[in-house]
């Protein structure tokens, strides 16, 4: 099977017009895609998470601005419903400001090819951490699906694969949703990396043999003390990586640094429906946790490898402030 193209996952097309996403709800038993014809569909496709991932939500919300231009909608009111659909990735609102001047589709393409070479290069420097034989463990889904291409923390494992440094790689399922279960490992099979789901609570017991040397993930939004939010399940795997003596490194382009957001204390976390943990009993659904820069090894932008401490060493990465 053949790598997602860019314009697979999310393009916009003047005829219609419309935002074409392949519906990330259905794979990866079927490839469908879902077909938008307003702002509010995208909207409602970035709620439901037809489309997800922190980057891919930006790109998908850039090209619902350019399709409100091109439908000669209000778009201050566009922009205020797109920014409305889910609230923790920071490059919703961060892709929103760069559209605001110039909402056009040639800005929304130019800024979906500019995320996805953000990938490539981040990718390049991860894998610098890797050394022969590493056999990482990653959390949710940070692919080409949730980055518009290539990838965030997959992207890492390619480059470190490509360069002979990569083992094996052991895929959290990543309840509840299982993104790592159902579009993690589609990924990792797609461009033949060996690779293991194993259910999220397997992973204590994976460190404790031995069976991880690093962890590698994510991030949907990374306050300017270096506190990272990601996909609930990332704080308890770096508890747990810090027990056992294990880095875990963040990759995120330099859209998903927020350093108007002080700490993680001050990102907002999204709870999302219940029904999403059970049917018929209550239930609570946080789909974000925040893992303190204290227990992050290092986090890795296009710009370079970050380490601590992170209020002086994320300063270049700026792009949103
Ligand atoms: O709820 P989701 O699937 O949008 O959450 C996505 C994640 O948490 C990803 O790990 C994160 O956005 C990094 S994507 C490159």
């Amino acid at each position: 099977m053949q790598e997602l193209e860019p314009d697979r996952i999310v393009r916009l097309e003047e005829a219609g017009p419309r935002v074409v996403l392949l519906d990330q709800r259905r794979l990866p038993d079927e490839e469908v895609d879902l077909v938008c014809t307003n702002v509010a569909e995208v909207a409602e496709a970035i709620r439901t998470l037809a489309v997800r991932g922190a980057p891919a939500i930006g790109i998908a919300a850039a090209y619902g601005l350019a399709l409100a231009a091109l439908r000669g909608d209000d778009l201050a009111e566009a922009e205020r419903v797109l920014a409305a659909s889910r609230p923790t990735a920071v490059n919703l609102f961060w892709a929103l400001d760069q559209m605001r001047a110039d909402p056009t589709s040639e800005r929304a393409r130019a800024l979906h090819r500019e995320e996805v070479d953000r990938c490539r290069r981040m990718s390049a420097h991860a894998a610098e951490l890797f050394t022969p034989g590493t056999r990482a463990l990653t959390h949710c889904n940070a692919g080409g699906l949730a980055t518009g291409g290539y990838g965030s923390a997959v992207g890492a494992l390619r480059a470190a694969f490509e360069r002979g440094l990569l083992a094996s790689v052991l895929v959290d399922e990543t309840r509840p949703l299982l993104q790592g279960a159902r579009l993690t490992a589609w990924e990792l099979e797609t461009v033949g990396i060996p690779h293991a789901v194993i259910a999220d609570s397997a992973a204590a017991s994976m460190m404790a043999r031995g069976d991880v040397d690093l962890i590698v993930t994510g991030a949907d939004r990374i306050a300017a003390n270096g506190d990272t939010a990601n996909k609930i399940g990332t704080y308890s795997l770096a508890v747990l990586a810090q027990h056992h003596g294990i880095p875990l490194y963040i990759v995120a382009p330099s859209s998903t640094v927020d350093l108007a957001t002080a700490t993680g204390a001050d990102i907002p976390i999204e709870e999302r429906e219940g029904a999403e943990i059970s049917t018929r009993f209550a239930a609570r659904n946080p789909a974000f946790d925040v893992t303190p820069a204290a227990l992050i090894a290092a986090i890795v932008t296009e710009v370079g490898v970050h380490r601590p401490p992170y209020a002086e060493s994320l300063a270049p990465a700026r792009t949103f402030a």
